[in-house]
């Protein structure tokens, strides 16, 4: 469920017209909602009932510090991946100690960083890690809560680039190594065992590889008990997935549901982590584009032109993802004989301006468009300005929040400046031999 909705046949976020986000934000531009946010937060923390859990939404999806502190107001956690990400976090006002780092190639910069702010438990992906861990702790005097994320070898049954928890995916450890990792880690003073993690891929529609990889899991937490290794969390990771187009993902309740199903055979009421990205964030936003122009292709295909490309939207050209396109005002009848419309019914390719073929962000898509009309790519909050570049030397997108009747611009667009800020030129030719007379930003290197 979400608070995108037509009044009156005008399509509005919450109580507010998208048709007066764009005159004022400008297109392209993300508009989010926050009591969409908010639902879909309530809806995973309100299944868990009084079973101790922690929701670490994951900032990958869409880390807009209006976004990450909408949801610390509800005392979220948040599942890094990044230092880049714990500053957003830290800056949004999110609480270190309900964080988690997750990702296959921490760096020592980054993990110094997170044992500074007090993270609540590094996710450790290899043997090599975990000792950079323990090495950075011991020097920070400190001592580092960890899990270890196990590879359960499972099908998820996803786009193949989502895809993770396959023996063949770069991410986490098979058990026999995991169990290894685990005894190495009980025997060192700087870290402290926290949990087992796992997390098996993104957009999952389905929920029996959820059911396979728990049941492995819980397996090797058994496992681990059973050899004196105590653990105080599972962490099942992300992935829920949403409706962009026909689907039919369970809710956050059946998901929850499962996993404290399958929790209750096992022996000892284990806190659960989660880590949801898509699931909270994705319905919660729209990309709003104004069509540039309308024409007919050289072949029989018609074409919208619109103001956002892939450079603002990427899924639907590296997933071949399928995302609603709707028309802002009132849209005509199927037959095109709505009165108050006044263009009918057409198939276009919906493409942006990008000097690519995959630059298209919709095949055969059924609108009444004319020139200049708004249109909204739906289920565009997440995974959409976060993957968003300057391809093409295009400024990244606007980033608006409705609440209720009131909306905020929580990431003004980029300037044209703003694209280079950072190059230089190299010195002059008559100069190239004096550095002196370089230019002062310039960095002069020498083999
Ligand atoms: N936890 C871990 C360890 C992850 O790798 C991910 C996503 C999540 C949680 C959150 O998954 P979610 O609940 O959002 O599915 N750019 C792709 C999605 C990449 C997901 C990567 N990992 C897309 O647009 O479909």
């Amino acid at each position: 469920m979400d608070h995108f909705h037509r009044i009156d046949g005008r399509l509005h976020a919450e109580q507010v017209p998208l048709a007066d986000i764009g005159r004022a934000a400008g297109t392209p531009c993300y508009v989010y909602s926050r009591a969409t946010l908010e639902r879909h937060w309530r809806a995973f923390d309100a299944a868990f009932g009084n079973h101790p859990h922690r929701i670490c939404y994951a900032v990958k999806a869409n880390g807009n510090l209006a976004v990450l502190n909408v949801l610390a107001r509800l005392g979220s956690g948040f599942d890094i991946v990044s230092g880049g990400e714990l500053r957003r976090v830290l800056a949004a006002g999110g609480a270190a100690d309900k964080t988690i780092f997750s990702g296959v190639g921490k760096q020592d910069w980054e993990i110094r960083e997170a044992l500074a702010a007090g993270i609540a438990c590094f996710n450790i992906e290899s043997e090599d890690e975990l000792h950079r861990i323990s090495a950075a702790a011991a020097k920070a005097r400190k001592v580092a809560a960890v899990s270890v994320r196990l590879n359960p070898d499972v099908d998820a049954n996803t786009h193949p680039y989502i895809s993770t928890g396959l023996r063949e995916n770069k991410f986490g450890l098979a058990e026999s190594r995991a169990f290894a990792v685990y005894k190495r880690a009980r025997a060192d003073a700087n870290l402290r065992i926290s949990g087992v993690a796992c997390h098996i891929g993104s957009q999952l529609t389905d929920l029996a590889p959820y059911r396979d990889a728990l049941a492995r899991t819980l397996e090797f937490a058994r496992r681990l008990e059973a050899a004196g290794i105590g653990i105080d969390h599972l962490d099942f990771g992300g992935g829920l997935g949403v409706r962009y187009h026909a689907e039919t993902p369970p809710t956050p309740a059946e998901y929850v549901g499962m996993i404290l199903r399958m929790l209750a055979a096992h022996e000892r009421r284990l806190p659960v982590t989660i880590e949801p990205g898509r699931a909270i964030a994705a319905n919660a936003g729209v990309l709003l584009t104004r069509v540039i122009a309308l024409k007919r292709g050289a072949g029989d295909t018609d074409f919208c032109i619109v103001d956002a490309g892939m450079n603002d939207l990427i899924r639907p050209a590296l997933y071949q993802a399928r995302q609603d396109i709707v028309e802002v005002a009132p849209p005509a009848s199927a037959d095109g004989t709505d009165a108050a419309a006044a263009t009918a019914v057409r198939e276009y390719d919906v493409v942006g301006p990008v000097c690519e073929s995959a630059d298209c962000l919709g095949t055969a898509r059924r609108l009444s468009v004319r020139e200049s009309d708004l249109l909204a790519v739906r289920t565009a909050g997440a995974y959409g300005a976060v993957m968003a570049s300057n391809y093409n030397a295009r400024r990244r997108p606007a980033e608006v929040m409705v609440d209720g009747d009131a909306f905020y611009v929580v990431c003004k667009r980029e300037t044209l400046g703003a694209l280079y800020r950072g190059e230089s030129m190299l010195p002059a030719d008559d100069d190239a031999a004096d550095e002196s007379d370089a230019a002062d930003d310039v960095e002069v290197n020498r083999a």
